[in-house]
């Protein structure tokens, strides 16, 4: 068995190692003194880059690589796969393929299926030409056949999916290779798919100015994997500042790259308004920045089903009753009296977190109206079944209080006007916008209720929660520091929750005031509660610091770190996952994106010497 792989080594070996002249002469052409480095899978130690050889030696075999990635696919335990799947068995073996002679099976898929996964194996398609920036020049006619079954023709996307697989890589002959994929719904498939991908790795060199380009394949696998958690989420915070659309759309590559499934999209805030709206125009006519940051109706339905390909959830927030100011002020020009109060308040410190200040009117019906007709807009966007985020976090009372309209309408009410009584109002608010949230989502087509989600607030106090918010109903999304108890209490009172520790998981602490920046081996560190009720967590990029700019560096790959946290929940340590993550890094540097570095580059060539 051996011997023949050996083969298929050598032959890219004659590819791609040159003839070096050893000897030391300044005036002669530099080019011939590139380094010449091998690497090897060293057993406990990773891949190790080997001194260079003498011109006779040197010639690849199978345990020497022509560089990391190739190295790293057949080393260690999960080879190249991030996030680490449930278990995994893997050939040291490594077989040249090329994607003009590689084929998709998709007999087994049920017709309804068909058209989805059509698109899912294009994506993978892509990323393996990739990984030779779109030109594989090093030619391999080997048939390679991807067999896909999927048993459910259920394209449904929510937090029952089933997304396990099965993948093997079965050689029986260097010409007989087939990939057999084995899930329950096309999303377990397109995980599948992913992982697939990533049992491959490029070989690149370059021959006078010539690039060159070879795709190498793990030439046997087994892989059984499914997710322990079932939300995987990511942040993105599009109205402290816009992001546009392509950079969402990458980050979305990133999510799928490791299996992450919800794009949490916060995108409106009190900042700024960039979601159309074609029932009421007017939110992006006052709210957005610009003409040009506004996020158009087939933008995001396009943005939706791009999600989808990848296995990706778009969950949209319209945060309410705080966090919502721009986008609202122009209730009385219109003849609908104030729909938001303190807009833009000069007093910031008093009546909000930060500026600019703003929140929803309770009191006034028309601000119920305006936001029924946008709740009708996002219901008719969203595929159904749809996970729908209501905000709720920070409400200030004083900023209700300073407004004679709410205060008055308080006493008609019979509140009191301390912080109980705000607390009912806020409440009352919950209850009518969740309604009309049902009664809308019914009117776009959907079967209610859905659950939604709300921000962890001074509401959701376990003290408090039970009264006010139903647990059939509301997923709590605990934003609370590490050691808050509150995320285990509202477990315990059985409150479905999603976990956003916010000192480890805010992917903006660091930057501002006294909060602490948390590298990735902290945010890998972190463990999630073991209860059915824990539904899992998010990674959160709020967007105070961060515009298109800087957005990949800030999020990649510390947002990995996490996406294998609640995929996989893994028991050893981050430093045992960074030989993997140094490869996932360059994975998505060959789909685009433009991720932080991890460590010196000697470090990547050396795994495990910088631990
Ligand atoms: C250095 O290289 C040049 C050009 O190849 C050659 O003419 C010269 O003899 C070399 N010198 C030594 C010391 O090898
Ligand atoms: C591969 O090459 C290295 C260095 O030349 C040698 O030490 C090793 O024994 C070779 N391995 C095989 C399997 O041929
Ligand atoms: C791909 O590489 C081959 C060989 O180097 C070259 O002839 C061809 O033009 C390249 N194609 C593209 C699309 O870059
Ligand atoms: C590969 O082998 C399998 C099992 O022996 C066989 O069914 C299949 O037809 C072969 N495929 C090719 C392309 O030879
Ligand atoms: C609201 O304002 C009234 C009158 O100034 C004051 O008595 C009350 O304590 C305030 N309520 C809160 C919750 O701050």
């Amino acid at each position: 068995m051996a011997g023949r792989w050996s083969a298929l080594v050598l032959a890219l070996a004659a590819g791609v190692v040159n003839s070096m002249d050893t000897s030391f002469n300044t005036t002669q052409d530099n080019l011939n003194f590139e380094p010449q480095w091998t690497y090897k899978c060293v057993p406990d130690e990773g891949c190790q880059r080997m001194e260079p050889m003498g011109q006779t030696s040197r010639q690849l075999n199978a345990s020497l690589f022509q560089n990391v990635d190739v190295c790293h696919a057949v080393c260690g335990r999960f080879g190249s796969l991030w996030p680490r799947p449930g278990t995994a068995a893997l050939s040291t073996q490594l077989l040249k393929i090329h994607p003009n002679y590689l084929r998709y099976d998709i007999q087994e898929v049920p017709a309804e299926a068909r058209h989805i996964i059509a698109s899912m194996t294009h994506v993978t398609s892509q990323n393996l030409l990739a990984e030779c920036d779109g030109n594989v020049t090093e030619l391999a006619e080997r048939p390679l056949v991807v067999y896909i079954h999927v048993k459910s023709a259920d394209l449904t996307l929510d937090e029952q999916t089933n997304e396990q697989y099965m993948l093997d890589v079965v050689s029986r002959s260097a010409n007989n290779i087939s990939v057999y994929i084995v899930a329950d719904t096309v999303y377990g498939a397109r995980h599948a798919l992913e992982s697939f991908t990533q049992l491959i790795a490029p070989t690149r060199a370059e021959f006078s100015g010539e690039k060159q380009c070879g795709l190498f394949m793990v030439a046997g696998a087994k892989i059984r994997d499914k997710p322990v958690f079932k939300h995987r989420g990511l942040l993105l915070d599009t109205s402290r500042n816009f992001l546009p659309m392509a950079d969402i759309k990458r980050t979305v590559d990133g999510m799928a790259a490791t299996k992450m499934n919800v794009l949490h999209w916060h995108v409106t805030d009190s900042h700024s308004f960039p979601l159309e709206s074609t029932r009421v125009p007017q939110f992006t006519r006052f709210g957005a920045y610009s003409p040009a940051e506004i996020y158009t109706v087939e933008e995001v339905q396009d943005l939706i089903q791009y999600a989808r390909v990848r296995g990706v959830r778009v969950m949209i927030e319209i945060d309410a009753p705080a966090h919502a100011g721009n986008g609202w002020q122009w209730g009385k020009e219109y003849g609908y009296g104030d729909l938001a109060v303190c807009v833009n308040s000069k007093e910031w410190r008093k009546h909000c977190i930060q500026p600019p200040c703003g929140q929803l009117n309770p009191a006034n019906p028309e601000m119920y109206n305006a936001l029924r007709h946008l709740y009708r807009d996002i219901a008719e966007l969203m595929t159904k079944p749809a996970l729908f985020h209501m905000g709720g976090d920070e409400v200030f009372f004083s900023c209700w209080n300073s407004s004679q309209e709410i205060v008055s309408y308080m006493k008609d009410k019979g509140y009191s006007t301390d912080r109980e009584g705000f607390i009912k109002l806020w409440a009352e608010f919950h209850s009518k916008a969740l309604q009309i949230w049902d009664e809308e989502y019914a009117a776009a087509g959907g079967k209610a209720p859905q659950p939604v989600m709300l921000w962890s607030s001074e509401l959701t106090k376990p003290e408090r929660i039970d009264k006010y918010l139903d647990k059939t109903r509301y997923i709590i999304e605990v934003w609370e520091p590490l050691d808050s108890p509150v995320l285990k209490q509202l477990i315990r009172l059985g409150y479905r929750t999603i976990s956003v520790p916010k000192d480890i998981w805010y992917l903006d602490h660091g930057l501002w005031g006294i909060t602490k920046y948390s590298n990735w081996r902290r945010m890998y560190s972190h463990t999630l509660p073991a209860d059915p009720k824990a539904l899992g967590g998010e990674v959160a990029m709020w967007s105070e610091y961060i515009d298109a700019n800087g957005l990949d560096a800030r999020v990649w790959p510390r947002a990995a770190a996490v996406g294998e946290r609640l995929w996989a929940d893994p028991t050893s340590p981050a430093s045992a996952a960074e030989p993997r993550l140094q490869r996932l890094r360059r994975r998505l540097m060959a789909r685009g994106l433009r991720p932080d570095v991890l460590a010196p580059g000697w470090c990547a060539d050396h795994e495990t010497k910088c631990l």
